[in-house]
């Protein structure tokens, strides 16, 4: 039994039912969660609005003459629905097609082997079964003095469904969530100003990276506050004025609050039920994704690990391996892939060089910037670079990968391979001699490994 359709859930029931479990998933909304209907996947279909809007705006270089271009917005997200429904509706038959038994309606655990069904369009009842998988996920978090309207102040929850943008916002929070909306919205045409507690935005990305980030932002016009407090807010006629730092303010039509999202535990009914929670509501788990219940595991935006859709499929994986008693490997979540969707974008495995250094590491590191990337230049899109730190051999030479970092154009998609050879252990003379296709732009990055070796190409 799961408790919860989202990536962890759903990876669950899908792993669990390939394995032969009879598999149960309650949801109380549809199936595929806040990823498919409210995150991800809008989020990105959205930032691919703002990519066709750069590809128009850099498209007289090709020769093209291209009027101004007029957004309808609601257009896009009609686009952005149109992929979540194609990919709902592929999530919902491949359920069916495995067996899984979706009920729709809230789930609460009883007790080991024990969830409580109530409130939804299957009527409340009881189920019972040998184990029972917690992933109901997260929501995001506010702060006080900006109690989400929908209208002027919103989370990504609205705004991944809002039909108008507007001519200025104020993004609280220069985390993932905050840097993807104000680009896109900064790429659509909106007056963006980042406000972040922080000395930086993105805190937690190689120092090398978040330059490159920071460095595009302003150059495309958003104003970035970082290490300031913002204290409220006063409406108006046009919007509200929201008051930050030292007696600063600013007038903006909309606010988006991104201050990182909590776990949605207390819906559960686990008071009592032996599942431990910590003291910010996620559940406590081992390494298996196990809950202090025996019978109980939890996975995904539940536990206190990476909130990241992928690394909620990994969870379920585990947790479904466990229960089937075939002794897991656990997630290494010094090691999971991270990808941000801005523009430019960010993709990244393993230890940035600041934490290498932290952890007692003799490091060797190498930066190769896209401007002279082949593919990078023809594509039009060559600001960004691919850093791989390694450490350093016993005689002083670059040894194994600890961490691939990388800003530019398709970085997410380029990530692969720094992924493998960081989590494959691989020296950096391991993956030297592999081949990179020409012209493309991961030789960008097989490129930075082999200067690691001493002898690099073109640089
Ligand atoms: P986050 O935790 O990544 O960032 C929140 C930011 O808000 C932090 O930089 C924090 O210092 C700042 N902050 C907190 N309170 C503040 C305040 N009162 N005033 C100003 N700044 C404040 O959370 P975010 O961006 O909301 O994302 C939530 C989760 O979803 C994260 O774990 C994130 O990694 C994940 N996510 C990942 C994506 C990706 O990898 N592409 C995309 C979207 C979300």
């Amino acid at each position: 039994m799961i408790i919860g359709g989202g990536p962890g859930g759903y990876a669950a029931a899908l792993y669990g039912a390939a394995a032969g479990l009879d598999v149960a998933m309650v949801e109380n909304q549809k199936v595929g969660g806040t990823c498919l209907h409210r995150g991800c996947i809008p989020a990105k279909a959205l930032l691919e609005t703002a990519s066709v809007r750069r590809a128009l705006g850099g498209a007289a270089e090709f020769g093209f003459t291209v009027d101004a271009p007029t957004l309808d917005f609601g257009v896009s997200q009609d686009r952005s629905q149109s992929v979540i429904d194609k990919l709902h509706k592929g999530l919902s038959s491949l359920l069916g097609s495995r067996k899984v038994r979706v009920v729709n309606g809230t789930g609460r655990l009883l007790g080991a082997g024990r969830v409580a069904v109530s409130g939804g369009e299957d009527g409340d009842l009881e189920l019972e079964g040998d184990a029972v998988i917690l992933a109901s996920g997260s929501v995001p978090r506010t702060i006080p003095g900006f109690e989400i309207d929908g209208k002027v102040v919103v989370t990504s929850d609205e705004l991944v469904k809002d039909r108008d943008l507007p001519a200025s916002a104020v993004v609280i929070g220069g985390g993932a969530i905050g840097c993807e909306f104000a680009s896109m919205m900064s790429d659509l045409g909106t007056e963006v100003t980042i406000l972040e507690a922080l000395p930086k935005i993105l805190p937690g990305l190689d120092a090398d990276v978040a330059k490159v980030v920071e460095r595009s932002f302003k150059k495309r016009g958003i104003t970035i506050h970082t290490g300031v407090a913002v204290t409220g807010h006063e409406p108006g006629a046009a919007g509200t004025t929201v008051r930050f730092g030292d007696d600063q303010s600013i007038e903006v039509e909309r606010v988006v609050v991104s201050v990182g999202r909590r776990p949605l535990s207390d819906v559960l009914g686990l008071d009592g039920t032996g599942v431990e929670v910590d003291e910010r509501g996620f559940v406590r788990v081992d390494a298996n994704c196990r809950t202090t219940l025996e019978g109980v595991w939890a996975v995904g935006d539940l536990i206190a690990t990476a909130q990241l859709a992928h690394v909620g499929f990994a969870e379920a994986i585990v947790a479904v391996k466990d229960i089937l008693g075939e002794d897991p490997v656990p997630v290494d979540y010094r090691r999971v892939p991270w990808c941000i969707y801005c523009h430019p974008e960010v993709a990244f495995a393993g230890l940035s060089e600041e934490a290498a250094r932290d952890a007692g590491h003799d490091v060797v590191t190498v930066k190769h910037r896209f401007g002279g990337n082949g593919r990078a230049l023809i594509i039009g899109d060559a600001d960004g670079l691919v850093k791989v730190i390694a450490a350093k051999d016993a005689d002083g030479r670059a040894g194994q990968i600890l961490g691939v970092h990388m800003v530019g154009p398709w970085v997410t998609e380029q990530l692969g391979q720094g992924y493998l050879a960081v989590n494959w252990e691989a020296t950096v003379d391991d993956v030297a001699q592999f081949i990179q296709p020409h012209p493309s732009l991961s030789e960008n990055f097989g490129e930075a490994v082999m200067s690691l070796t001493g002898r690099g190409l073109h640089g």
